[in-house]
């Protein structure tokens, strides 16, 4: 096959990933970003198969339907609260392929040659051996196979430097000593024990922001895996994994109000001062009903639905659809609140929502929607808490302070549907419930919704 071929097919498929990227920043064109994707991954696998002088395709294609058939049956049988634990995995895959191409190539006497390709090879073994151990701690926690509280070793954070300078200079070993495959083996040891100590002090909570990092981790390991046989479409793919994965952790770290060094090295953020649960609600907080509720709705003009983690916990995002549907009958107009951090995941709710064929112009991001609030009769909180609290706007002392948030304290009145007054993920009061224009609807999200919806349709 002619390298011009070869080359602009390489260069189709990138531009075909770079695309798909792009089409996946937005929910409406999500789909075809994935497909775009595909078709360029596809592209990649077959001009490589057909380009590299394969010397037998038995194995090739045993691991193909092996892989094919497992994936299969995973993408329909776990569930969406599973899907980070199963992203964790998958990560640490794409660490492992990288670190077997890299072994593959340290015991060829043909391929390890160049200095790049020596260094590359070295490279690659300690990233791709910390995401496959980093990545697998993750996932035990996620799953809570091992406990989801950090696991402190003594002098951890001291540890990881030596392990880091210890790893990098093994790297440094097997570019002078390439034949010496002893160095080799133990880069591979020490790499994994740095995934292992990296991973293991971080709190199960903290976990989706280390998958990002890991995800990044395992993108960079595949594009060192590209220089080392010259590939320039792993080079690219990797290199945008690498890129998007940082991006992701960043933009996750920011609507938490973390830093990376805070979640990778530290607990949640110190609070200044301890907040009294019961001061904030004493006496303040006022219990509704479906019927109260559905009679307020009756009137409401502008309603905007926010949901949280509890909406995913309550599997109630059929029912929010239907409510919506309802509330859009009578005319009033419906729209949907994104915090880009609600849920335990990226995309959760956006993925929960999609599942009830929510149409995707009523879901509004937070920076556009917390100005229209004011202008909200009723906003509707679902399972929805730490993303709401005033306290991170308010509150100097609170350890979420800064965090941004859904501004619903400004909307006309705020329903809060949950089952009690018991804090979200940051262990939190939450003064929006004490509030004035509050109501709770104290329940679980699904039933409440459904009543919610059944008193409004009998209203008529
Ligand atoms: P949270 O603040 O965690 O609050 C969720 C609320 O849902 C709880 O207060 C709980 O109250 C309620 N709930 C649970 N089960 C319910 C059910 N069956 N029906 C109704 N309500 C139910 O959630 P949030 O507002 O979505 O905030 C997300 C938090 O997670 C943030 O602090 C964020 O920083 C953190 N976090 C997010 C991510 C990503 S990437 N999304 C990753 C890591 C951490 P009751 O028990 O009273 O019902």
């Amino acid at each position: 096959m002619s390298d011009m071929l070869i080359y602009s097919s390489y260069l189709v498929a990138a531009v075909l990933f770079i695309l798909g990227i792009k089409n996946l920043t937005k929910p409406r064109t999500a789909v075809l970003g994935n497909r775009l994707s595909s078709i360029g991954m596809l592209i990649a696998v077959v001009i490589t198969l057909l380009d590299r002088n394969i010397v037998s395709y038995e194995w090739i294609i045993a691991g193909m339907v092996a892989g094919g058939a497992i994936g299969a049956i995973m993408a329909r049988t776990v569930q969406m609260t599973s899907m980070p634990e199963m992203v964790a995995m998958l990560n640490g895959f794409g660490g492992g392929a990288s670190l077997f191409v890299a072994l593959a190539n340290a015991w060829d006497p043909a391929a390890a040659t160049s200095l790049v390709a020596l260094i590359s090879i070295g490279i690659t073994v300690l990233i791709g051996s910390v995401t496959l151990s980093g990545s697998f701690v993750a996932f035990g926690k996620l799953s809570e196979k091992i406990s989801g509280n950090p696991i402190k070793v003594p002098g951890n954070t001291l540890l990881n430097g030596a392990l880091l300078l210890a790893g990098l200079g093994l790297v440094a070993m097997t570019v002078l000593e390439p034949t010496n495959h002893l160095w080799i083996y133990a880069l591979v040891t020490v790499a994994i024990l740095l995934g292992l100590v990296l991973v293991l002090p971080i709190g199960g909570a903290d976990m989706p922001v280390v998958i990002a990092l890991l995800n990044s981790y395992s993108g960079i390991a595949a594009a060192t895996a590209g220089f080392i046989s010259g590939n320039t479409v792993l080079i690219i793919s990797g290199s945008l994994v690498g890129a998007s994965g940082l991006i992701l952790t960043r933009i996750m770290c920011k609507a938490m109000n973390r830093s990376l060094t805070n979640v990778l090295f530290g607990v949640m953020a110190e609070g200044g001062e301890t907040v009294d649960a019961d001061e904030i609600y004493a006496g303040k907080v006022k219990s509704s009903s479906p019927d109260e509720v559905g009679m307020l709705l009756e009137t409401a003009e502008r309603v905007v639905i926010v949901p949280g983690y509890g909406l995913a916990m309550a599997q109630a995002q059929h029912a929010v659809r239907e409510l919506a549907d309802v509330l859009q009958e009578r005319g009033t107009d419906v729209k949907y609140a994104i915090h880009p951090v609600a849920g335990r995941m990226p995309g959760h709710m956006n993925v929960l929502l999609a599942e009830a064929e929510v149409p995707y112009e009523q879901l509004v991001e937070m920076d556009e929607i917390n100005p229209q609030f004011e202008q909200t009769d009723v906003a509707i909180v679902i399972g929805a808490n730490d993303v709401t609290n005033p306290m991170a706007r308010e509150d100097k002392g609170s350890p979420i302070y800064g965090m941004p948030i859904l501004n619903v304290d400004k909307a006309k009145t705020v329903v809060v549907v949950k089952r009690s007054l018991s804090p979200g993920f940051a262990g939190l009061p939450n003064p929006l419930f004490a509030m004035d224009n509050s109501l709770m609807l104290f329940g679980d999200g699904k039933k409440a919704i459904v009543e919610l919806t059944g008193s409004l349709k009998e209203a008529g």
